[in-house]
């Protein structure tokens, strides 16, 4: 058989991914092959500043050398054993998390919608063997616009037709209440069968979604109230992309069950974790649950360099910083088409007015044009979010770009 022939110009790429690929995705049309740091390079060697980061996966910044070196090493050495036996990584690895995060346990696996399934599952358990729920009436309520990946569970707590139309028949026991609805979360504990309430402290896929202040504390409040589990899905808000180490940390608030994945491995490889209690973690026993990528040994090294470069290099506080710097300039673009910024660190949105003449596509390839990427979500809302390793130059260099973009649209329909 012959090897594989790579193409050469982007109009190639393009054209066999269209040809051969299902069309679960519409990229915009860039053909990215290279990467470092806030940077991606096409085929055609024409660089741009990546404001999407691979939807916040890569924090630390594309081929983080130090994260890279780690993959190489454990690469050399071993990389998957499966859970039939155990391995040198994980369990040091699982010591260091739950060190770092306050947790007693780690579940490991390897996508973000695993770990989420992992948390449904802890809480169904949790609920009949601690919570004493009846069996097979376990309730998980969720947030309406909430975001948690692709598999049948989570498109069956979705409400937003995309996600979940003609995939029926659904997962039952599932809820959804409005988000950042205190009373309605009330309303909902008060049925002795809730498990579990599953809520991102910032909704990312709905359009960078930022609760009221005091929020999550009461969350807090009412899901210890109601002996309730509150499951934080930090998937995309967590590990310095909004300021701080957990969205959660603005409100100092401790959930019963932290989901992670994304930038957990630097945007290296899936991984992802369930971080919780004995109590809770341990109602899942042997052949109950698992994967066979889930802690493996090279997930486990990458994981741990990921999190040591993302505290010991500063990234967090540089998100926070650089967050500050980039809202405020984007908040002195002065466009009719601009509704609304709004952010936390380096998560953040413009949202555009629906019924403007251009669209938030129309800018973003305005973007792509003068050297920066971003993507819409839901139409008019464009999320910019950078690696948390921009430094302050390039914070300016692409307000210029971002605020050009819109001032030649402007002046394209004046
Ligand atoms: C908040 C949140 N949770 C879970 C997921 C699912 O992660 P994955 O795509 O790795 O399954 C995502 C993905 O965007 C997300 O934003």
């Amino acid at each position: 058989m012959k090897p594989i022939d790579y193409p050469k110009t982007s109009a190639q790429a393009i054209e066999l991914e269209t040809s051969y690929g299902a069309k679960n995705y519409a990229p915009l049309s860039v053909v990215i092959s290279k990467a470092k740091g806030i940077w991606v390079e096409d085929l055609e060697n024409h660089r741009y500043m990546d404001f999407l980061s691979a939807y916040s996966a890569v924090n630390q910044g594309h081929c983080h050398p130090k994260i890279v070196e780690t993959l190489i090493e454990q690469a050399q050495r071993v990389t998957l054993t499966s859970r039939a036996f155990y391995n040198d990584r994980l369990g040091a690895y699982e010591a260091y998390m739950c060190s770092y995060f306050g947790y007693e346990r780690l579940l490991p696996m390897n996508t973000g919608v695993e770990a989420g399934e992992t948390a449904v599952k802890l809480a169904r358990r949790w609920a009949y063997r601690v919570k004493g729920i009846p069996e097979n009436q376990a309730q998980v309520v969720f947030a309406s616009g909430n975001f948690w990946g692709r598999t049948m569970s989570a498109i069956s707590s979705s409400t937003d037709p995309s996600s979940y139309l003609d995939f029926g028949p659904f997962m039952p026991g599932f809820q959804t209440i409005p988000y950042n609805d205190v009373q309605a979360l009330k309303t909902a504990l008060q049925n002795p069968n809730v498990a579990a309430f599953m809520v991102e402290p910032i909704q990312g896929e709905a359009g960078i979604i930022i609760p009221d202040p005091g929020y999550l504390m009461q969350v807090r409040q009412l899901c210890s109230t109601y002996n309730v589990l509150f499951m934080a899905d930090e998937v995309q808000t967590g590990l310095g992309r909004t300021g701080k180490r957990l969205a959660c940390d603005h409100e100092e608030v401790k959930p019963d069950v932290l989901i992670l994945g994304k930038a957990l491995s630097g945007g290296l490889l899936p991984v992802s974790a369930v971080l919780s209690s004995h109590e809770i973690m341990l109602q899942i026993g042997p052949g109950e649950h698992g994967s066979t990528f889930g802690g493996n040994p090279l997930a486990c090294a990458v994981a741990a360099t990921a999190i040591q470069v993302l505290v010991e290099e500063g990234m967090i506080e540089n998100s926070q910083a650089r967050g500050e710097q980039f809202r405020q300039g984007l908040k002195a673009i002065l466009s009719p088409s601009i509704l609304e910024v709004r952010g936390k660190g380096l998560l953040n949105a413009i949202e555009m007015r629906e019924e403007h003449p251009y669209s938030a596509t129309d800018i973003c390839y305005r973007f792509k044009k003068l050297g920066l990427l971003a993507k819409p979500t839901h139409g008019h809302i464009i999320r910019l979010a950078p690696p948390l390793v921009i430094t302050e130059n390039e914070i300016d260099m692409a307000l210029e770009r971002i605020s050009q973009a819109f001032h030649e649209a402007d002046k394209s329909i004046a």
